[in-house]
């Protein structure tokens, strides 16, 4: 071999040797619309890719370990994102879900990541409790190239591959719009509201009150008429005292508006503890579980008075995460999930189509 050819050859090797470095680089698809299985993008997908620049795409595997990271198992509505998260990773026997439960608690939340990225995961998938305190650690994750899917509970900086999760301002205002409409029609001119609210470092916490004050007012109302606001944290056993409370200070109230099902049922109890007649407040929540004490049976059972579907988003979850790690699909910024109204005249629809206890 003379000293050209030998040259000529080195420079193929290297040359197709940075080339398919690139296009492992850049390997990644664009997402397309039928991924987005009924949800709408709010954030189109990043120019980098769910990683940040100089990550690699994720290498092909045969078996890809998933970390999730829960805010607080106790609560039904996450109990059932969970179980949404298992029962869609059974259907790709490649995936192994690690659960982790922070039981409400940032800083248990923070260690738990810690552990998993100890631990050695794929891909993290987190719904975190409080948006401040989980924001380095989910930033270090992602930092690290492990691609990271935050689920309903946004944080502050989008250090993150996506975002999946309802509106809540827009179920906010639509519980807003539902409690002036309800105050109209029942000639409740001076419409007396109570607000029982969600952990006030989750942004759908703040979200939903912003959205229900905007849906008053959308519907002749203001935030004057909110006479009574108190944090429940998310939890029914607070909001038993914390209505009482409400109940107490206005035996007059026409609504009681809770950011979730569990706080509105514990206000129900409060109310009946208070000898108020029940049948004359509109009890407004939102979650709507199709389980036996979830907020669809709360409807036909006549204690809620409306409630809003809030998807858990814990099978989209898996299904970005195995389009990110075995497709290396770009996916949206932020995909928006939709959300229904379960009113006494379509709850027992809602109910079929999500075979809820009492489904006919
Ligand atoms: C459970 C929960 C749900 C609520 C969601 C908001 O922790 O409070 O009831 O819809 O979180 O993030």
């Amino acid at each position: 071999m003379n000293k050209n050819t030998f040259l000529s050859i080195v420079i193929a090797i290297v040359l197709f040797g940075s080339l398919s470095l690139t296009l492992a680089q850049d390997g990644w698809q664009p997402f397309t619309d039928e991924m987005l299985s009924g949800g709408t993008v709010k954030e189109v997908a990043r120019d980098e890719g769910p990683l940040p620049a100089g990550c690699a795409a994720p290498a092909a595997k045969e078996h890809y370990v998933i970390g999730m990271s829960q805010a607080n198992r106790a609560e039904p509505w996450r109990e059932a994102m969970d179980s949404q998260v298992a029962a869609a990773a059974a259907d790709y026997p490649e995936f192994e879900v690690v659960f982790q439960d922070a039981a409400q608690d940032n800083a248990d939340q923070v260690s738990d990541v810690e552990n998993l990225l100890t631990q050695g995961i794929d891909l993290l998938i987190i719904s975190p409790n409080e948006a401040a305190p989980l924001n380095d650690v989910v930033r270090a994750a992602w930092e690290s190239c492990i691609p990271v899917i935050v689920l309903d509970r946004n944080l502050v900086d989008p250090n993150y591959s996506m975002f999946i999760g309802a509106d809540n301002v827009a179920i906010g205002q639509a519980a807003g719009e539902y409690a002036a409409q309800w105050c109209a029609d029942n000639g409740r001119a001076d419409c007396q509201v109570a607000e029982i609210r969600g952990l006030e470092g989750a942004p759908p916490a703040q979200d939903r009150g912003n959205g229900f004050r905007a849906g008053l007012e959308a519907g002749g109302l203001s935030e004057a008429n909110i006479v009574f606001s108190q944090n429940a944290d998310w939890l029914r056993e607070r909001a038993v005292p914390a209505a009482a409370a409400a109940f107490q200070a206005q035996a007059e109230l026409d609504v009681l508006y809770g950011h979730n099902d569990p706080m509105t049922e514990g206000a129900y109890i409060a109310g009946q503890d208070a000898g108020i007649d029940t049948s004359s407040v509109l009890f407004i929540g939102i979650d709507a579980l199709p389980t036996p004490d979830g907020g669809i049976m709360s409807v036909l059972e006549g204690r809620l008075g409306v409630t809003f579907v809030y998807p858990t988003g814990g099978r989209q979850a898996i299904e970005w995460a195995h389009r990110i790690l075995t497709e290396h699909v770009v996916p949206p910024g932020w995909v928006v999930l939709p959300f229904d109204t379960v009113a006494p005249d379509n709850a027992q629809d809602v109910c079929n189509s999500f075979n809820c206890p009492a489904a006919q």
